[in-house]
């Protein structure tokens, strides 16, 4: 059967929060078997016990030294950004102008859009990411042109066309009326479609006036199924903006709440500096945030406080946010994020992040029950990962005593040099070179 077969080696996946189900929130096989039947997790488990009710027929691929990890989820990412990834010497509202803003013009023209998206979606699985939520431009077609490149690869993905009236650049803004009849073309044709899925965008708050905000909310409405996606509490100069522009609001959080665009699909980038009230805003609608920590970093934005959201019971991922990150890979986005709670006084636990990159983007993507692990049933997306794909790893690995440090390492010096292969579906798209 097609997208069928087995895969034996070093399985773990997440079934909780290690957070708040500790040991219990994994199960780890050191000679584990995964079972796919027609691109869907079919069994789980120790090898030795599935061993003997495979189908003769059925193909087992046996790489006892590599780890079996459900594919990694990036929940927030700008496809356009890909080429101007690492650009020099300023922070978020400069960074936007000087940069950015240019690059997005070129998404005007479909064929360069393609040419991008497909780029940016090998990165993707090189990096061993099967499934993101991404940003396109202001442009429709730069969001056809994404879709129809993941559709042809099968690829769960979610994106959508950025929605901005205001503060930018006239070759990149929209209206109000435009910004709603084109989103709503766009979910009409690839809602569903395949795997994919559609988020309303609109950028930030300083670019879409209340007017514009009001129509992502008449999207929601009327296309339940649809996400919201958008950047929150980033950088403390667009705080202070937002409080200027919307001074009927609390609080940034108040500005998306009041306009009806928290939820159980809502995902907001960033949340560096939240207040108690917005986190308890956050957690009673079940809306999620993105963790971005190399972009954080990257452009100075500060030191989000996981323990803060975790106190108040919300939903995290991490995010990559290229280009304002400064890796495609989820590997370095662990590191980078261990090194953001070190600078607080934290730790972060290997088992931890290796959950907010798979289980946990999945809460946040509301996809639990179709990605993010291996229960029976799933959508077979997974990763073979080498953990001494470099003479460093090979050596810092063989003095692992235990599963936490081996994991740890990983997290600390891995990237797509480790990921030996990627599947999605059960279907191999990509494979690292010999
Ligand atoms: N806030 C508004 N737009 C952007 C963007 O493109 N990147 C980041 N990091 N923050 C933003
Ligand atoms: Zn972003």
């Amino acid at each position: 059967m097609q997208n069928s077969g087995a895969w034996r080696g070093r399985v773990l996946h997440f079934t909780a929060d290690p957070s708040i189900a500790g040991e219990q929130a994994y199960q780890y096989w050191e000679d584990g078997l995964l079972w796919v039947e027609a691109g869907r997790v079919k069994q789980v488990g120790a090898a030795l016990d599935i061993l003997p009710n495979l189908p003769p027929s059925l193909s087992v691929q046996h790489t006892p030294d590599y780890f079996i990890f459900p594919g990694f989820i990036d929940t927030h990412i700008h496809y356009p950004q890909t080429e101007m990834i690492a650009a020099f010497g300023t922070q978020l509202l400069e960074w936007l102008n000087t940069y950015t803003f240019p690059v997005e013009s070129q998404f005007k023209d479909e064929a360069y859009a393609s040419e991008i998206a497909n780029f940016f979606l090998k990165e993707l699985l090189r990096n061993g990411t099967t499934t993101a939520l991404v940003f396109g431009t202001v442009h429709p077609q730069s969001v056809d042109a994404f879709f129809k490149v993941a559709q042809a690869l099968n690829l769960r993905m979610i994106a959508g066309k950025v929605m901005m009236d205001r503060h930018a650049p006239a070759y990149l803004t929209d209206t109000p009326e435009s910004s709603y009849a084109d989103s709503k073309a766009l979910i009409e044709r690839w809602q569903g479609v395949g795997r994919l899925q559609y988020a309303v965008t609109p950028r930030f708050a300083p670019t879409s006036t209340p007017e514009q905000l009001a129509k992502a909310a008449q999207l929601l409405q009327e296309y339940p199924g649809v996400y919201l996606h958008t950047h929150l509490s980033e950088n403390l100069n667009e705080i202070a903006w937002v409080k200027e522009l919307f001074p009927n609001a609390s609080s940034y959080t108040d500005v998306y709440h009041q306009a009806g665009l928290t939820g159980k699909r809502s995902v907001f980038a960033h949340g560096v500096h939240l207040s108690s009230a917005e986190c308890e805003c956050l957690a009673q609608t079940h809306s999620g945030i993105a963790h971005c920590p190399t972009s954080n970093q990257f452009l100075g934005s500060g030191y989000m406080d996981l323990s803060q959201l975790e106190h108040f019971n919300i939903k995290v991922g991490l995010g990559t946010d290229i280009g304002g990150g400064t890796s495609f890979s989820l590997f370095r986005t662990m590191a980078s994020a261990y090194e953001v709670q070190q600078a607080r006084g934290r730790s972060l636990d290997p088992f931890k992040a290796l959950y907010l990159a798979t289980l946990g983007g999945a809460n946040v993507l509301d996809l639990v029950g179709k990605i993010g692990n291996f229960a029976v049933g799933n959508e077979a997306d997974f990763i073979l990962i080498d953990p001494s794909a470099t003479p460093l790893l090979k050596l810092r690995s063989k003095h692992c005593k235990t599963l936490k440090e081996q994991l740890f390492v990983l997290n600390t010096l891995g990237d797509d040099r480790c990921i030996a292969a990627t599947y999605s579906m059960g279907q191999l798209v990509h494979q690292r070179e010999a």
